[in-house]
């Protein structure tokens, strides 16, 4: 039984641009696995205006909402449950700043650095706190049990039974 929670669960999603431009997509997905993120799941979804007002509903009086919610439901999206050490703020911090064309000169070799095109084509999301990943989880992958899948398998990942499927592109827990 351990003491302490060691690993943590965010939710990241990579946006329109990244899926369509192959390189760019293979580039981040090593970047993911080189940081250690273990990732649970994923899938390729198109989102409907109507989902993704509702995905960003807490943006609605935002100046950028309509360009937003426009853009993301444009093309595929891929969501993604990742587990890490302290997951959420680590993928944020790669991801670099949400203004992608600040983060170009302030955060050059970042996700949205390298990859944003503009502030709202930023190339990729993540939760800002345990709360909004569970909730963003649930969002995308509503059969996933966020707590019961860390009692599960957190001790047994910290004794290296986990195992990355090239095929599946998705880490395994075994017994
Ligand atoms: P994301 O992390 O998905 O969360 C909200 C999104 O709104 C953000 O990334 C951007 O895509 C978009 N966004 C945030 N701020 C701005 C802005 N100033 N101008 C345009 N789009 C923005």
């Amino acid at each position: 039984m351990l003491g302490v929670r060691y690993l943590q669960l965010t939710l990241a999603i990579l946006k329109p641009d990244l899926i369509s431009h192959p390189v760019h997509l293979k580039l981040v997905m090593e970047k993911i696995l080189k940081e250690n993120f273990f990732i649970v799941h994923w899938k390729l979804v198109q989102w409907s205006r109507e989902d993704a007002e509702r995905f960003y509903q807490e943006h609605r009086d935002k100046f950028f909402f309509q360009r937003l919610t426009s853009y993301m439901s444009s093309d595929l999206i891929m969501p993604m449950v990742m587990a890490r050490v302290d997951a959420i703020q680590h993928w944020r911090k790669l991801m670099g700043p949400t203004k992608a064309t600040m983060a170009k000169f302030s955060h050059p070799d970042s996700i949205r650095g390298l990859f944003g095109i503009t502030d709202t084509r930023n190339a990729t999301h993540g939760a800002d706190s345990v709360e909004t990943a569970k909730r963003e989880i649930e969002f995308f992958f509503p059969e996933f049990k966020y707590d019961e899948w860390l009692e599960k398998n957190e001790e047994k990942i910290q004794n290296g039974q986990i195992i990355y499927n090239e095929v599946s592109k998705t880490h395994k827990v075994f017994e």
